[in-house]
């Protein structure tokens, strides 16, 4: 049966109404109260993981789902073994690197060398900084990084900004923008090339829905 591996947060809603308008419908995920982190859509033609963002990439990339729906950034971070195959166009951020607002720093290339930087995405960050030629210290943190500069344990965080409103409420500023990001639709190599359990029925499908939506 076709596994789709869809994340949790801020992409589930918009994940759960793309697939749904491609037939498979999986909203039982966004019941209050749902505690399943595997269902099967009404009609018994696919499978759905309840996965976190950054965990998609992992099942899709062991072949435990064929598809799935993963945010850009996660991509970049993780490099994972697996097919990008469709931008989704929802989920937009950026990665950004931003410091206190009362900082001196209005560019990455103003920060102290061999300063700290805090992020969850550490590969993402090491390789910004490398190409700038800055050596600086890349300190990995699970969440919450904008209390890094807040409490002095570094200069700058790289991180994702959407709205902007985690910045602005913790007195921090973006100074620099990595990448742009949104979700992507990605597959297991393997299985869209050998088309498994009818999967490139549901690429195409999808592909068509996103070019619907953006008017192409
Ligand atoms: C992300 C990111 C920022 C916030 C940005 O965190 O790390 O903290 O969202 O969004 P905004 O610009 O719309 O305010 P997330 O919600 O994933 O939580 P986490 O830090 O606990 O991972």
């Amino acid at each position: 049966m076709l596994t789709v591996a869809i994340p949790k947060g801020a992409l589930l809603k918009d994940s759960i109404r793309l697939l749904k308008a491609v037939g498979l419908d999986f909203s039982t995920f966004l019941e209050s109260g749902n505690r399943q982190l595997q269902i099967t859509d009404p009609t018994g033609t696919a499978k759905a993981l309840l996965v976190r963002n950054s965990d998609v990439s992992v099942y899709v990339e062991y072949g435990q789902a064929q598809l799935g729906i993963v945010g850009y950034d996660v991509l970049r971070e993780k490099a994972p073994n697996v097919a990008q195959l469709v931008d989704l166009g929802f989920g937009g951020c950026r990665m950004s690197v931003a410091v206190k607002a009362s900082s001196p720093y209005r560019s990455s290339l103003e920060l102290p060398l061999h300063g700290r930087v805090a992020s969850k995405f550490v590969h993402c960050a090491r390789d910004y900084f490398e190409t700038l030629d800055l050596p600086v210290e890349i300190v990995p943190l699970y969440g919450s990084v904008e209390l890094g500069p807040i409490t002095g344990m570094s200069e700058a965080i790289v991180d994702l900004v959407a709205t902007g409103n985690t910045l602005r409420e913790n007195g921090l500023i973006e100074i620099d923008v990595l990448f742009q990001s949104t979700a992507r639709l990605i597959a297991h190599p393997l299985s869209y090339r050998l088309n498994s359990d009818n999967l490139n029925h549901y690429v195409d499908q999808i592909r068509s829905q996103i070019k619907a939506a953006v008017g192409v």
